[in-house]
């Protein structure tokens, strides 16, 4: 298989469990070696031994940005190059703002916003290389809490939405500067099933995220696969989510008048994965 031949090294921040082992997986079986790199270093080693031996663990706090630098020097110095980024570790907290003390806003903050940017800059200049010649692809896993108002949700939100305004102004930069070899794709997407999720089944602040229909992580890693094939600036997951919450956002006042029947639809959700299967919850998903 030439991608196998050809493929340079990937990295995957958050891949000890949920979306990101899955994105690892993909990118396993694209023919990437790929740095499983998580701050919880057991699961990041579960998850390398599970994908096999083009799967390297590695421990890695995305707040940290000597280490993503380090993380970064490494899968250069065993694949050679590097191909793909994906910052996709992520943390949420839910709850009205005023509730959460400061360390609780300052880590969502600090792992969804400022883990994005460290990831995105230790690649860029690994992928500029001393020549400029080099390129690659940065895939930011961001939400469509990024792309509008969550009640219930407000700081992950405007950490989210720091990520995609981040990663969008950096795409203009690129191209302002002539660099044309590099791609930066965010994704989207709605609630997924993951433990992230799992974990706010009885959480009323967590409604919105189970106003939609559910994702399961394949949902979202055939939207990688669809970016790394063909790089795309934002991709929301499902599309037709993306234009509710895009019309939501054009008008914010319609947007904060509705959200309690969203909030409402998500809660009877929520009260009827805890009831499925009798009175058990649904099992946690790893
Ligand atoms: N689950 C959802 O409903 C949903 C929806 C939209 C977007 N997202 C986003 O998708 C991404 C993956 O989420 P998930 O659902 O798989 O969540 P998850 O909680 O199941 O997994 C997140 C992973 O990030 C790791 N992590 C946390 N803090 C870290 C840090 N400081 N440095 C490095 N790793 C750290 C955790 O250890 C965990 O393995 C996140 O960015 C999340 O915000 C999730």
């Amino acid at each position: 298989m030439d991608s196998e031949i050809t493929a340079g090294g990937a990295v995957v921040t958050g891949a000890g469990r949920g979306l990101g082992k899955e994105i690892a997986r993909l990118l396993v079986e694209r023919g990437h070696l790929v740095l499983v790199t998580d701050v919880d270093e057991a699961t990041a080693q579960a998850t390398a031994a599970e994908l096999g031996d083009r799967a390297v663990a590695r421990t890695l706090d995305v707040r940290d940005h000597a280490a993503v630098v380090a993380a970064c020097e490494d899968v250069v110095a065993r694949a050679g190059r590097l191909d793909v980024w994906v910052n996709n570790a992520g943390v949420i907290v839910t709850g009205p703002a005023w509730e959460q003390d400061e360390p609780t806003r300052r880590l969502m903050v600090e792992v969804n916003a400022l883990g994005t940017i460290n990831g995105t800059l230790a690649a860029l200049t690994s992928m500029r290389g001393p020549d400029g010649t080099g390129g690659g692809h940065v895939i930011n896993i961001v939400s469509l809490a990024g792309l509008s108002a969550v009640a219930g949700e407000a700081v992950y939100a405007a950490s989210k939405h720091a990520a995609i305004g981040f990663s969008l102004s950096t795409m203009a930069d690129l191209r302002a500067a002539g660099i044309r070899n590099i791609d930066i794709s965010c994704i989207c997407p709605d609630g997924i099933w993951t433990p992230m999720l799992y974990d706010k089944l009885d959480d009323p602040a967590a409604a919105l995220s189970f106003s939609g229909t559910l994702l399961q992580p394949a949902d979202v890693v055939q939207a990688v696969r669809k970016v790394l094939d063909r790089p795309r600036l934002v991709t929301a997951v499902p599309r037709a989510r993306g234009a509710l919450v895009r019309f939501g956002d054009t008008f914010p006042a319609f947007s904060l008048a509705v959200a309690p029947v969203f909030v409402k639809k998500g809660r009877r959700t929520q009260r009827k994965l805890l009831k499925a299967g009798g009175t058990r919850a649904p099992q946690r998903p790893e």
